[in-house]
């Protein structure tokens, strides 16, 4: 079968952690690196990774998410968050450092930015805040897949309220804001969900070839 395929298989949402094994700190470092690799429309990643290690944050943020123990008793929580600010600093911030990179000069870069700006400009608040949050639900699913051919595992979990874990981690005040959580770690054998088969709709309920 295809490797793709069977990390597919492999992957599950992890509800309980083995707590005597935690994700080493080169493999954080790659999977912060898959994040930073993410693809975001415009090329201006509205987003920041926020990685939680403290326990006893992790212990407040699971009391903002239902209680929800994998939330607390994980290696890393990861916390995925958008931003608030996709404005003309955004768009400086990208074309500066494509110009750097590129060793081109901001100039060459000028019809690109009217583009930019017009998108930043003209687009209402509230819809650019769904924009930055469709790009970060991207990155999420890279870092998805990375884990599983990693065979690390992790549990997306949305069920969770937004403004308190933002005000936990002081985030609005960085003008970001929590959009999804996702514990990381390793399965524990006790895993309930671990037996479970996974549950998909059949392929002609859900694809249409027209
Ligand atoms: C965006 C998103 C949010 C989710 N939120 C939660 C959650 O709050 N709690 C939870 O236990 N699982 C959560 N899940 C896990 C899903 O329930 C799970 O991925 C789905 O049932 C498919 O099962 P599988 O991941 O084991 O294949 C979430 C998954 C996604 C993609």
């Amino acid at each position: 079968m295809n490797k793709f395929i069977e990390n597919l298989n492999w992957r599950y949402a992890t509800k309980e952690f083995d707590t005597s094994k935690k994700v080493s700190r080169g493999d954080l470092d790659e999977i912060i690196e898959v994040f930073r690799l993410s693809a975001s429309g415009f090329w201006l990643q509205p987003w920041k990774l926020f990685v939680i290690e403290d326990e006893d944050l992790k212990k407040q943020i699971m009391g903002a998410a239902w209680n929800q123990k994998q939330v607390w008793e994980n290696s890393y929580l990861l916390v995925f968050a958008k931003n608030l600010n996709v404005d003309k600093n955004l768009v400086d911030k990208y074309l500066d450092r494509s110009a750097e990179l590129n060793w081109i000069s901001r100039y060459d870069l000028s019809g690109y930015e009217q583009t930019l700006l017009w998108f930043v400009d003209s687009t209402p608040r509230e819809y650019l805040q769904i924009f930055s949050e469709n790009q970060v639900y991207l990155s999420l699913w890279n870092v998805l897949a990375f884990l599983a051919d990693k065979k690390i595992d992790s549990c997306p979990v949305w069920g969770f309220d937004n403004e308190k874990v933002d005000a936990i981690l002081s985030l609005r005040d960085k003008w970001f804001a929590s959009v999804i959580l996702l514990p990381i770690g390793y399965r524990s054998e006790n895993d309930t969900n671990l037996k479970r088969k996974k549950v998909r709709f059949e392929k002609e309920d859900i694809f249409e070839i027209m």
